[in-house]
């Protein structure tokens, strides 16, 4: 007799096996655990192992939370906050069943491998045969595991709570061992979670991770910083956490690339000091990079936690260089600013220097705000050790932002631009102004958002070998859901973008030349094509899609391009032909952010508008008409929500070329 079957079950199993299809043979008989998705309204089958972060009170029919909907299955689901909250521990053990050759389950709660995780457990020996955390979001994820190597063992879940404070708590639902890796709607569900984690950069075998966007390896990343075209090459580096997919102590990562598209990543360049406290938050944070004459010299932000080191000043401006282009050496002067000039209260970070082309001096803008109003600092220097505050080169009116980061001055198409990032009553934007410069002040006559979209911030731009104005920017921001920290990493840089003066004054962006060359496969090309209803042109996770929608010979109201898209879910880029309104909707698109985001754009001249779409797995950037741009990040539930589709409401549409290219991957 096989250890899998209980008593009771042996003889029926031995006659059915006779009757069974090969298919139904191949493995032993899954069960599940007893109340798999806690619908009897309690712990029935469930036992409390220790302490009081589990008890029938967890049991929750709650629909939303404090940010939105949980999205669980059923009425009922098992909150890890709702009993005693997050100071309370403890830990939770399933009944025992049979493994099958998968198993899934919706999770959400704090991220903590170490003290939050559900963990397949084996009866016969205890050992832990994969275990899972949370993500940081309250909201569900369903995480799928491989199980074939147990199937036919006695396995038990165990869900263990020994966190407390903020995230201290683990959410549990739905646990399937029948059909696992389907929904009941008969698609199939994405295989997230850290147990599929390839151990080496096998990027394609993640489906949320983009393939031609830098991504971290492992742990988090945020701003693009040190950007510059030095030794014949682009370097990116990132706000970077190795330890963890969330913010932490901030190093610098790098990665080189010879065409601002391909990737291939080098040693971290900067690293924090060793932590003074457990939660010691000192670290290197967001800065600039210049090549002086064959020497790369970056400019950073010492940030030091004044919690771990009281009396400490918190931001102070430093210089490291590096003649290889990969290890640097902090200066003997340094720091170089030693503290903030009066009315910084808000802060005092982000330096970006560059050469101005006024006076031939380095010039060096420092994000900073004080009483409700964002401002920028602003430094000159001969030799970039040491530095002459020259006052304050920008100011907000109070109505877009108390604190501006990561500010960028740079001349463009004959004018002036200023970068600044905010964080406004919850919302992040990347902000712009275009105007003139003095050599010492910036007089805004145009402000606007770079981006229309959900995630784009932090960005800074560079000029490239070619004269070229490039930018990138967190693909993220402070408020965006990170469902990818199931996969143990959060945080992408947007494609490598080439800024421009619109017509109508403000900034623009079109992707960089060079991303024609990740073409990996002929296009499926149309032109000529009138579309009434929905119409698929094809399908792709990993592509370029380029649309000429030729609105003279258009009569619906509404045009939509579904991406991502399967019967269940889709991204929807909406064009209001009577309006001009663009909005990106990601109200369907999976986990992630739910909103609809909106910009305005314009035909060209010959009544065609043009728009240029990089969709890659979990990334859509679109770039409309003279330059506007929606960017989002979306998580796809559905292996199937690859398909790429047009729709015409009200009316039918013309469509003068439409094309869609495979793109491929961006790492070496
Ligand atoms: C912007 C920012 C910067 C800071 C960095 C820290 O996103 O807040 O102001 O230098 O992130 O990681």
């Amino acid at each position: 007799m096989s250890r899998w079957r209980t008593p009771a079950l042996t003889a029926t199993a031995a006659v059915l096996a006779a009757t069974l299809t090969p298919a139904a043979q191949a493995g032993p008989r899954a069960t599940g655990p007893v109340n798999p998705g806690f619908e009897t309204g309690d712990l029935t089958g469930w036992t409390v192992v220790s302490g009081d972060a589990f008890a029938d009170s967890a049991v929750s029919t709650a629909k939303d939370y404090w940010g939105g909907p949980f999205h669980h299955r059923g009425d009922h689901h098992l909150w890890g906050y709702a009993a005693a909250q997050d100071d309370a521990v403890g830990e939770l053990r399933s009944s025992t069943f049979t493994a099958g050759r998968a198993l899934s389950f919706l999770v959400a709660g704090g991220w903590d491998p170490d003290r939050l995780y559900v963990a397949l457990v084996r009866d016969r020996d205890g050992r832990e045969l994969a275990r899972q955390t949370g993500m940081d979001d309250e909201a569900y994820a369903r995480v799928v595991w491989d199980t074939s190597a147990w199937a036919g063992e006695q396995v038990h879940l165990r869900v263990v709570d020994d966190k407390k404070g903020g995230w201290g708590h683990l959410n549990l639902d739905d646990v399937r061992t029948e059909r696992p890796r389907k929904d009941d709607n008969g698609l199939t569900f994405n295989r997230l979670g850290q147990a599929n984690q390839p151990a080496d950069r096998d990027y394609a075998a993640d489906p949320l991770r983009p393939q031609f966007h830098y991504t971290p390896y492992q742990g988090w990343i945020n701003d693009p910083n040190g950007l510059v075209h030095y030794g014949g090459r682009h370097h990116l580096f990132s706000q970077h956490h190795p330890d963890a997919p969330k913010w932490g102590p901030m190093h610098w990562a790098h990665a080189e690339s010879t065409d601002a598209v391909r990737w291939r990543e080098l040693p971290v360049a900067l690293t924090p000091p060793p932590r003074a406290t457990p939660t010691d938050n000192s670290g290197i944070f967001s800065g600039s990079a210049v090549d002086d004459d064959g020497t790369l010299t970056v400019a950073y932000t010492r940030f030091t936690d004044t919690a771990a080191h009281p009396g400490a000043t918190p931001e102070t401006v430093e210089i490291a260089t590096s003649t290889d282009g990969m290890t640097f050496t902090p200066v003997a002067q340094n720091p170089v600013v030693a503290g903030p000039p009066p009315g910084s209260a808000a802060g005092f970070r982000d330096p970006k220097v560059f050469r101005d082309p006024l006076d031939g001096r380095w010039k060096m803008v420092v994000g900073s705000g004080h009483d409700g109003r964002g401002k920028v600092q602003s430094y000159a220097s001969d030799d970039l050790r040491e530095w002459e505050y020259t006052g304050v080169l920008a100011e907000g009116d109070g109505t877009d932002g108390a604190m501006w980061e990561c500010p960028d001055l740079f001349p463009l198409d004959g004018r002036w631009v200023l970068l600044y990032a905010t964080n406004e009553g919850g919302e992040s934007l990347q902000r712009y102004a275009v105007g003139s410069y003095d050599g010492r002040t910036f007089t805004p006559e145009r402000r606007g958002v770079l981006d229309g979209g959900g995630d784009t911030y932090a960005a800074q731009s560079y000029e490239d070998d070619r004269g070229r104005r490039l930018m990138t920017a967190w693909m993220s921001d402070w408020n965006a859901k990170e469902p990818t920290r199931l996969n143990g990493w959060a945080g992408a840089q947007t494609v490598h973008r080439e800024l421009f003066v619109r017509a109508d004054g403000g900034l623009g962006a079109r992707p960089v030349a060079e991303v024609a060359g990740l073409a990996a496969g002929p296009p499926v090309t149309v032109t000529d094509k009138r579309v009434r209803g929905t119409w698929r042109l094809g399908r792709g996770d990993t592509a370029r899609l380029r649309a000429e929608l030729d609105l003279g010979a258009t009569t619906a109201r509404t045009v939509t391009l579904r991406l991502h898209a399967s019967a269940a879910e889709a991204t929807e880029l909406r064009y209001d032909t009577a309006t001009g309104e663009l909005a990106l909707d990601t109200g369907r698109s999976g986990y992630g952010t739910r909103d609809v985001f909106t910009t305005r754009t314009r035909p060209d001249a010959d009544g065609v508008l043009r728009l240029d779409v990089l969709i890659d797995r979990s990334s859509v950037e679109v770039f409309a008409g003279d330059g506007e741009t929606l960017t989002a990040r979306v998580y796809p539930r559905y292996a199937e929500s690859d398909a790429v589709e047009f729709a015409a409401d009200g009316g039918s549409l013309r469509l003068r070329r439409a094309e869609l290219t495979p793109l491929g991957s961006a790492w070496s």
